[in-house]
């Protein structure tokens, strides 16, 4: 009924040039990617220097979309360092990333902020992959539910059922993030089980069946069919594995 959404985040790695190389192998042989991208969604996010590599590897009609790692919510004007959702769409962008715990941990983003940038992405017609995700502490501490549904309602503040429609929703546990650390079958299917009830909670249980829910965190080929079978995983949000281009391959293999 969904249809699976695999995405490379590449966070901070590969330039220019290495994007083009990893597209070129990746997408550039005719028959690798045949009957994939008709089975799952496949979203590639280089960093925002890359992106015009990643648009003109690709070009516009591919079947791989690109996103952006992170976005301003503001329009144009002092904001050194920031990249405007306009920007992104004059290279044709089609997905966003926003409130990766990255950016969450590192920079300082609140739910608030998050959600001034998923509303500037849903007016520029940027598909918002929304990051959501609880530390070890927390899941130790009993509070994943309460940490989860604090993140979800504060990021979907003022998002209508309309806009609803074009959010991807990213589940990744912190702990799990880049650590080889998977989270078990179980887990994951508990937590994506959860922000969807959250969903259904906010919107209506027909908007909660249609969202898509991606599982990120250690995710690669040799656990993404398990993972992806569970029944409110829908796709995965890939680190390590989407690095290298046979590895990413093999996962939306597995994935399909
Ligand atoms: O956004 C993807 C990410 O945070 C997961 O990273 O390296 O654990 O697959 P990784």
């Amino acid at each position: 009924m969904r249809k699976p959404i695999i995405a490379a985040n590449w966070k901070m790695n590969k330039g220019p040039r290495e994007t083009e190389d990893f597209l070129n192998t990746f997408a550039g042989q005719p028959g690798k990617l045949d009957g994939l991208t008709g089975q799952a969604d496949v979203v590639i996010a280089p960093p925002f220097v890359s992106l015009p590599a990643a648009v003109a590897s690709l070009n516009s009609a591919s079947a791989v979309a690109i996103a952006a790692q992170n976005m301003s919510d503001q329009d144009s004007g002092a904001y050194t360092g920031e990249v405007s959702a306009m920007m992104l769409k004059e290279l044709y962008v089609r997905y966003v990333i926003l409130g990766h715990s990255e950016r969450r941990t590192l920079y300082g983003e609140t739910d608030a902020v998050i959600n001034a940038k998923i509303k500037k992405a849903c007016e520029s017609n940027l598909k918002p992959i929304f990051c959501i995700g609880e530390t070890l502490e927390e899941r130790e501490g009993g509070k994943l539910e309460t940490v989860l549904r604090t993140q979800i309602t504060g990021g979907l503040e003022g998002i209508d059922e309309k806009d609803m429609k074009e959010v991807v929703i990213a589940y990744e546990p912190v702990w799990a993030i880049g650590t080889g650390v998977v989270a078990t079958t179980e887990q994951a299917q508990d937590a994506h089980a959860f922000v969807r009830s959250v969903v259904a909670d906010l919107y209506s249980q027909e908007v909660a069946d249609k969202v898509r829910i991606q599982y990120g965190g250690s995710m690669k080929a040799a656990n993404a069919a398990e993972l992806l079978a569970q029944p409110d995983i829908d796709g995965g949000l890939v680190g390590g594995a989407s690095l290298e281009p046979g590895s990413f391959l093999d996962l939306i293999k597995a994935a399909v």
